[in-house]
């Protein structure tokens, strides 16, 4: 499935941050989060909890996707942050990302709270979606649980930080290969299983962030992995790294004719033949009802990218 508003750079911004959330207004990322997470200090995040609400409700915003990241549930702001935001400025969320999720209860417990919160402040009840983000072993093994936890999510996300920190792996740069392992991706398996998860239940799959932020080129090559599989979009933490997720996670563009060719001539076939499916041949490449899947997925991304 591709969403019709894509998710290529979802850029990461400090909600206690005024300055860079005004900055983050005019840039072309397709997301916005704003963090109440792990970028605010214990004691900053009441008076982000406001900065984040006003600025959601003032001017200047272009097209991009407006997200939340709240705490996660295990500590004690999780509720101030979804009632406090949502009551004062829900109309112009589109999704809250909760961290840490370990199991549905967390989804669901989210759901119940902002349909509550929905209600009493006169929104549109389940407009609000929610973004899981997977960052330990529990949450990997439960993720399809969490996938199906409620109507409202609409992506899985890697936390490559919190998740190599979880299972020890044994390297401090994070969106890197471990020193010592290199006989593969030591990401595969849980991007994979991310991945697996989102396809199999009609969510959009993100990869996390890439923290060395003056390297674009490394960037790049981390994106471009998770983009080879299939995601749809990764976190960017500086302006620098949006230009390269937005191209990395759109198709080619010779990609991008060659799968509209690829439409155009199985559905000229098809009902040449009456709507009869079948194998068809393009110049000398053999075209079937496969290829045209295929060729579907990279251009409904190609125009979502182009709208
Ligand atoms: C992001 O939250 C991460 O842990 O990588
Ligand atoms: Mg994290």
């Amino acid at each position: 499935m591709v969403q019709a508003r894509p998710r290529r750079s979802v850029l990461a911004v400090p909600g206690s941050s005024r300055k860079m959330i005004e900055k983050a207004k005019g840039l072309p990322a397709d997301e916005v989060f704003l963090d109440l997470e792990d970028a605010v200090s214990p004691l900053a995040k009441a008076q982000a909890r406001t900065e984040i609400a006003e600025a959601l409700a003032s001017d200047g915003w272009g097209s991009q996707i407006k997200v939340v990241r709240v705490n996660d549930w295990t500590t004690q702001w999780t509720y101030r942050d979804v009632v406090d935001v949502v009551s004062a400025a829900g109309v112009h969320v589109d999704a809250i990302l909760l961290p840490k999720v370990v199991d549905a209860s967390h989804v669901q417990a989210l759901d119940l709270l902002l349909t509550q919160v929905e209600k009493d402040a006169g929104l549109e009840v389940g407009r609000i979606g929610i973004e899981a983000q997977i960052e330990n072993a529990i949450g990997l093994t439960n993720i399809n649980r969490i996938a199906t936890a409620s109507p409202r999510v609409q992506t899985l996300v890697f936390g490559p930080a919190d998740f190599m920190a979880s299972i020890n792996m044994r390297t401090l740069v994070v969106g890197e290969q471990p020193e010592g392992y290199d006989t593969g991706d030591a990401y595969h398996h849980i991007l994979m299983t991310i991945l697996m998860a989102a396809r199999a239940h009609g969510l959009e799959a993100i990869d996390g962030p890439y923290l060395q932020i003056r390297d674009v080129d490394a960037f790049r090559r981390a994106a471009s992995r998770s983009a080879a599989l299939g995601f749809d979009g990764k976190w960017v933490l500086h302006p620098t790294q949006i230009d390269a997720a937005n191209e990395v996670f759109s198709p080619r563009q010779e990609d991008y004719d060659k799968a509209e060719m690829i439409l155009d001539a199985y559905e000229f076939h098809t009902s040449a033949a009456g709507g009869a499916r079948g194998a068809a041949m393009l110049g000398d490449e053999m075209i079937d009802e496969a290829s045209a899947k295929m060729a579907q997925v990279i251009a409904a991304k190609g125009r979502a990218a182009r709208m």
